[in-house]
């Protein structure tokens, strides 16, 4: 067996407030007074971007490309190529490579981090052949919101359950009342998955039935530094086999099942994604995450799974005043849902899955008072 060392974030530039705000419009380079290294910080319309300051050619180092008036790429000082850093794709040479960019994480006193999650695409380590499958040996069945359940041959497993009971203090309800029989499917997994900690995802009253009757049901979670199950000893659910994985890193269940679970590139702290392979087929599930493994994801899978709607935020609807009147709410929401909707459209484009299925959006927000955070 290879040996396998976790996938990492690692911050490789801060900057403070002051240099954050001095930040232009456009191109930025930045260099890293320490080691001397070289970085491009781009500021457009919809946040920041980053990267090294390297060519994916033979590393040459990048400049202003004078003859771009859109201000928008650079030219490499080796052999002229260009880098389109609003979209990081290469435009000289045409359709080649795409630079590998690193999250700009924005912090709360308006300083800001680069950071870089290496290795780009752990699934490649020791890859599988896809052998053939016989017809019903994979089925995947959805069940409510976030909650799927695949079964893989012989084993059962499930996705995000939450299957009964409300979520985030009894704000949110399911749009599905799930399958009768969904909990004896849950407490029969062979494997569950749980995400994250928002309550759509970890619902303490649904694990409360399976702690019940199958306290020792295996469930498994990323190695995140908030941990997912951070209440679990005051929820009083008693769940003895938690099993908390490193990133990056396949999971063997046996010869033919196999699953890795990687971080968000904007809330690596507490967000997580899924790759899950049977028989080398490749089940990709990213579920909440804003920028899942900082948006380098494995191409043509089998089937993929995401979110599509907006998230837990009652931002703008609980504001009040100023600007924030009804129009002002409507328009922003509008252009929220777009702009979530147009990444995933993207994202999906991008990766080519055989099947995509947008999922983990289906629940209502049923107090009378809660008519005013309808949008969804
Ligand atoms: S190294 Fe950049 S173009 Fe060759």
């Amino acid at each position: 067996k290879s040996k396998m060392t976790s996938q990492t974030a690692k911050v490789v530039l801060s900057l403070d407030a002051e240099t954050v705000s001095l930040l232009k419009d456009g191109v930025n380079f930045k260099k890293d007074p320490e080691n001397g290294k070289c970085y491009i910080i781009y500021k457009g319309t919809e946040g920041f971007k980053a990267c090294r300051n390297q060519c994916k050619h033979q590393g040459g180092l990048f400049i202003k490309d004078i003859e771009d008036l859109g201000g928008r790429t650079v030219k490499c000082t080796k052999h002229n190529w260009k880098l389109n850093l609003s979209t990081m794709k290469y435009v000289n040479p045409p359709d080649s490579f795409l630079q590998d960019e690193l999250e700009v994480e924005i912090l709360d006193d308006g300083g800001l981090r680069l950071v870089e999650l290496s290795p780009l695409d752990p699934w490649l380590a020791d890859p599988r052949e896809p052998l053939q499958l016989k017809e019903g040996e994979v089925k995947v069945t959805y069940l409510t919101h976030a909650c799927m359940e695949l079964q893989l041959g012989q084993r059962r497993f499930m996705f995000d359950p939450w299957l009964k009971g409300p979520a985030f203090a009894r704000g949110w309800w399911l749009l599905h009342e799930s399958p009768a029989d969904a909990l004896d499917r849950l407490c029969a997994a062979d494997l569950i998955y749980i995400s994250h900690m928002h309550s759509d995802h970890l619902s303490y009253p649904t694990l409360k039935v399976l702690s019940e009757r199958r306290p020792d049901a295996p469930i498994y979670v990323g190695d995140t530094s908030r941990p997912v199950f951070w209440y679990l000893e005051q929820s009083k659910v008693q769940l003895t086999n938690i099993n908390v994985v490193p990133f990056g890193v396949w999971q063997n269940v046996d010869e033919h099942l196999r699953f890795m679970i990687m971080m968000d590139g904007v809330h690596p702290e507490m967000d997580t994604c899924i790759i899950v392979e049977y028989k080398g087929h490749m089940i990709l599930n990213t579920v909440d995450c804003t920028r899942p493994n900082g948006g380098r994801l494995p191409q043509n899978v089998d089937l993929m799974m995401s979110d599509f709607a907006g998230g837990a935020s009652g931002f703008p609807m609980t504001f009040y005043g100023g600007k924030y009147s009804d129009s002002w709410k409507a328009t922003f929401i509008k252009n929220e849902r777009k702009k979530l909707l147009n990444y995933k459209a993207q994202l999906v484009k991008s990766l080519q899955p055989k099947i995509y299925c947008p999922f983990a959006g289906y629940f209502v927000e049923a107090h009378p008072s809660d008519r005013w955070y309808s949008w969804v």
